[in-house]
């Protein structure tokens, strides 16, 4: 019938502790108050440190029937409670000597300032525990934050490379930045609110006190999701609702990557999600990779016909009027085939002739495309007797002349190109020459030796 009275006594744990603190506190000022006037204040000096010391035990005997009837850990709570009882025989301990013996003002001085530290320690200890360690600082602007080594939970929004998104992995390169950022201050290996870490794959797998957090490539059934989807106000919304809330980007993101299979390793474009789930995140300030055009768009009639023809079709991105040409499946194409592009021309971003039947000459024809950006000639017959045409392509960035027979000569022309980053030239004389001249684009041309291993020379 009163099982209730030791767990009741220790929720009034919270509230006791503020006494010992006004009595110790009000001691320890007294005796730096009086001064040499000590005499006259002795009663009250004891009284305080008495009755700080009574009140010291009661937090602490509430304070051990709270962590008995709470599940708290002993790991959490073993430094305050020790330094609990610590600080309560002490106030006894100054009560008692203060009694005794009428000491001089020094020695009393630093014996109270080791006692209110004791207190403070103890009770910063309890703070943590209740309002969590970063109680504090969360209120910090984030570089203040990171300066005192907390910041356990806020991360850089997420932001990705717009040119090569393909690249980034999915889980550590997205979801983990999203769930770093506003779901780790809570769900961590060290504050597992509903015994649940989410600041590692491991974590996300293990899932919670409630069990498994993803269902297999079933967003909706997956609670991870179903937590931040639930109305604001519901008390199973994730984050709570006083806390920073994700954005509906970023929780459309973290549902393509379940329903992507929730992979660890799989990579943004192996990953078959729409880049229109991927743009919101591109970062603002950085230069499109491809040309800013003001153009109509091709009717799709056109791109139709394209495809019928052989041509590999598409827009760069959804709307853009930009154009990515593969000849992948038209190796016959050949010079006179132009005439199918041209209408296109200034459309064309992109465009792969890798493996078809072209000729040095056409390169006159590709000079005009003013928008391309990526050329790709590899295992071609060109010998780069036109390459130099390319210097009147003003968007020219990527240049691929793989297993071709252009010599290194031919590359000259383009050197100080304005807009040429790279010239991929494996399996080319170029690649074969042995000085290497510095161009202004980075000449991939693979002459890569790799070190010789002990075993190379083993004879068996
Ligand atoms: C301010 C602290 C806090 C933040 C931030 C927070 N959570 Fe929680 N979360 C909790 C608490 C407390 C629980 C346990 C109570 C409950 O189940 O509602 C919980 C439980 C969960 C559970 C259920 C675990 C289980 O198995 O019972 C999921 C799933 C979850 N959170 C997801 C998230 C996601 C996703 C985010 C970030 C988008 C997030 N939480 C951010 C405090 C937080």
């Amino acid at each position: 019938m009163i099982n209730f009275i030791l767990p009741l006594f220790g929720r009034f744990h919270p509230i006791l502790v503020h006494l010992p603190i006004g009595f110790l506190v009000f001691g320890a000022i007294l005796i730096f108050w009086a001064g040499k006037k000590y005499g006259a204040y002795a009663p009250v000096i004891q009284l305080a440190f008495l009755v700080g010391g009574f009140s010291a035990l009661l937090a602490s005997m509430s304070g051990f029937l709270h962590y008995q009837n709470e599940g708290y850990s002993w790991d959490t709570v073993k430094f305050h409670l020790i330094l609990g009882i610590l600080t309560t025989l002490l106030s006894f301990g100054m009560w008692y000597h203060l009694k005794k013996s009428v000491l001089s003002p020094i020695p009393l001085k630093l014996q109270s300032a080791g006692l209110l530290f004791f207190l403070t320690v103890t009770g910063h200890l309890g703070g943590n525990i209740t309002h969590g360690d970063d109680y504090f600082t969360e209120v910090l602007p984030p570089g203040l934050q990171a300066f005192l080594g907390g910041n356990t939970g806020n991360g850089e929004p997420l932001e990705l490379p717009a040119d090569n998104w393909e690249e980034v992995e999915f889980y550590a390169g997205a979801i983990k930045p999203i769930l770093d950022r506003n779901c780790k201050s809570c769900h961590n290996p060290k504050k597992l609110k509903g015994e649940l870490d989410l600041s590692s794959f491991k974590g996300i797998q293990k899932g919670g006190e409630d069990g498994m957090i993803l269902k297999a490539e079933n967003a909706e059934e997956s609670p991870l999701l179903i937590r931040m989807l639930l109305p604001e106000d519901h008390e199973d919304h994730m984050p709570p609702r006083d806390k920073r809330q994700p954005r509906k980007e970023e929780i459309e993101l973290i549902k393509a990557w379940i329903e992507s299979g929730a992979s660890e390793k799989v990579k943004l474009g192996e990953s078959a999600i729409n880049e229109s789930l991927i743009e919101p995140f591109f970062k603002k300030r950085e230069r499109p990779f491809y040309p800013i055009a003001e153009l109509p768009k091709l009717a799709q009639d056109f791109i139709s016909k394209l495809r019928e023809q052989g041509f590999f079709a598409e827009a760069v991105k959804k709307d853009s009027p930009l154009l990515k040409i593969s000849c992948v499946n038209f190796q016959a194409f050949s010079d006179s085939d132009w005439h199918m592009l041209q209408s296109a021309k200034d459309h064309i971003v992109y465009l792969d002739l890798t493996g078809t039947a072209i000729t040095d000459i056409l390169l006159e024809q590709i000079a005009i495309l003013p928008n391309l950006t990526v050329l790709k000639l590899n295992k071609t017959s060109i010998e780069g007797s036109s390459l130099e045409k390319l210097t009147e392509n003003k968007s020219l960035k990527l240049l691929y002349i793989n297993n071709t027979k252009v010599p290194l000569d031919k590359l000259t022309p383009l050197d100080g190109h304005p807009t040429l980053e790279k010239v991929f030239a494996f399996e080319t004389p170029a690649a074969d020459s042995a000085s290497s001249p510095q161009f202004s684009f980075h000449l991939e041309a693979g002459s890569l030796s790799l070190p010789p291993l002990a075993s190379d020379t083993i004879v068996y």
